[in-house]
C-alpha cells in the first residue's frame, strides 16, 4: 500500500460579501445575536453564473497549479456538492471538460458538510490500491440557493465556496495516516431539503416553493459535538498517535460553539483549531476545504504537523482524517 498525501491545496470564494446588518433587513435577527450565538460576522453569496461547477473548476485550477500536475494527468475527479448545477451530468464531468482532461474518471458525492472527507478517503484508496496515480479532490457548495430567506433560523447561518486538492503518493511516514467515516440515517429528519415529488402538476400543488433546507438546529447541536469528538478520538487512535500529538485541528466550520465545545470534550485547547467561521459562514462541503486552504496559507499547517480534519453534517454523516503534512 502506498502513503498517500494532500499534496496541494486551492480555493474559491465568491466576491460578494453579505454581512449579518445586512440581513438585519431581510429578517428579523441582529448582528449581536448571530454573532454571539455562531460566531459569524459576514459570508460570500454567490452570483447566477457562479455555479458550483464554476468555483470548483476555480479551486481545482489554483490546486493543480500549486501542485504543478499538468490538468490532462489527472487520473480521478471527485467533487463534493450537495448543490450540482443539474441532477447530471455530475459537476465532476464538468470540471473535467472545463479542463479538457480527456483521461479521468469523475463523479460527485453526495455526504453534505462531510463530502470533502468522504471524497478525500474515497480517493486515498484509489491511490492507495494503485489505480490510480492521483487524484483532484474538490468539494463546491452554492448552499445559498437552498435558503428559506424568510427563515431566521437557517438563512443566516450559511455561505457559498469552493476547496480542491490534489492527492498523491508521498514518502516516508507523512500522509494521510487514518480514515473515519460514519452515518446515521436514523437522524436524516434533522435537517433535510424536502424533495419536490415527481408527480403531475396538480392545483392543489400548484404554490408549492422549491425545496429549502429546514434543520432542527438545537438537537444537531449536540449530536454534532458528540460525533466530532468521537470521530476526531477514534481517527487518532487509528493513526497510532495521541490527542496531545495533534498540532493543529482543522474542524467544520458550522458553528463556533460546537468546536468549543468538541475542543472541551476532547480537552485539546482551542487555540489549535483553526476557525474562520467568522468571515464565511457554513460553506457546507467546502468549509473545511476552505479552511484547510487558509491553515496552510497562514502557517498554522507546516511540514510534519499532525493536522486533524473533523466533519459532521446532513444525513446524519461524520468523518475525520489524521494527516501528517
Ligand atoms: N436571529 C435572532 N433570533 C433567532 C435567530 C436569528 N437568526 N434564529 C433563532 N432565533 C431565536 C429562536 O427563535 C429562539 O427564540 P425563543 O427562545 O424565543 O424561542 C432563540 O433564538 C434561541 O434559538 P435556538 O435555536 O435555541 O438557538 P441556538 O443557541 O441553538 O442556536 C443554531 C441555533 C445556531 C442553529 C444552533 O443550534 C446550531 O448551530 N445548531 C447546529 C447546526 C448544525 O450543525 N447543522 C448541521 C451542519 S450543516 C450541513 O450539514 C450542511
Amino acid at each position: 500500500m502506498k502513503n498517500v498525501g494532500i499534496v496541494s491545496v486551492g480555493k474559491y470564494v465568491p466576491q460578494r460579501v453579505v454581512t449579518n446588518f445586512d440581513l438585519e433587513k431581510l429578517v428579523e435577527t441582529s448582528n449581536a445575536w448571530i454573532v454571539g450565538r455562531t460566531g459569524i460576522h459576514e459570508r460570500r453569496i454567490a452570483e447566477k453564473h457562479e455555479r458550483s461547477s464554476h468555483m470548483a473548476v476555480h479551486a481545482a485550477r489554483e490546486a493543480l497549479k500549486n501542485a504543478k500536475l499538468d490538468a490532462h494527468k489527472v487520473e480521478l475527479i471527485i467533487v463534493a456538492t450537495t448543490t450540482p448545477d443539474s441532477a447530471f451530468p455530475s459537476v465532476g464531468c464538468l470540471v473535467q471538460k472545463a479542463l479538457s482532461n480527456k483521461i479521468a474518471a469523475a463523479f460527485d458525492v453526495s455526504a453534505a458538510c462531510s463530502g470533502y472527507l468522504y471524497s478525500l478517503t474515497t480517493a486515498k484508496k484509489f491511490i492507495e490500491t494503485g489505480m490510480y496515480k492521483n487524484a483532484l479532490v474538490i468539494a463546491t457548495d452554492k448552499f445559498t440557493t437552498l435558503l428559506d430567506w424568510n427563515d431566521r433560523q437557517t438563512c443566516v447561518l450559511f455561505g457559498d465556496g469552493a476547496g480542491a486538492c490534489v492527492l498523491a503518493p508521498v514518502r516516508g511516514k507523512r500522509g494521510i495516516l487514518s480514515d473515519f467515516l460514519l452515518a446515521h440515517g436514523e437522524f436524516a429528519p434533522l435537517m433535510m431539503v424536502h424533495a419536490q415529488d415527481r408527480e403531475p402538476l396538480s392545483q392543489k400543488d400548484i404554490h408549492v416553493r422549491a425545496p429549502y433546507v429546514t434543520m432542527r438546529g438545537p438537537e444537531l447541536f449536540k449530536i454534532a459535538v458528540n460525533s466530532m469528538s468521537d470521530a476526531v478520538a477514534i481517527s487518532v487512535e487509528r493513526a497510532g498517535l495521541k490527542v496531545e500529538d495533534i498540532d493543529v485541528v482543522v474542524p467544520h466550520q458550522a458553528n463556533d460553539r460546537i468546536i468549543s465545545a468538541v475542543a472541551k470534550k476532547l480537552r485539546i485547547p482551542k487555540e489549535k483549531f483553526f476557525i474562520n467561521i467568522e468571515k464565511y459562514g457554513n460553506m457546507s462541503a467546502a468549509a473545511i476545504a476552505v479552511a484547510l486552504y487558509e491553515a496552510v496559507e497562514q502557517k498554522r499547517i507546516k511540514r510534519d504537523s499532525n493536522v486533524a480534519l473533523v466533519t459532521f453534517g446532513a444525513g446524519l454523516v461524520s468523518a475525520a482524517n489524521v494527516v501528517r503534512w
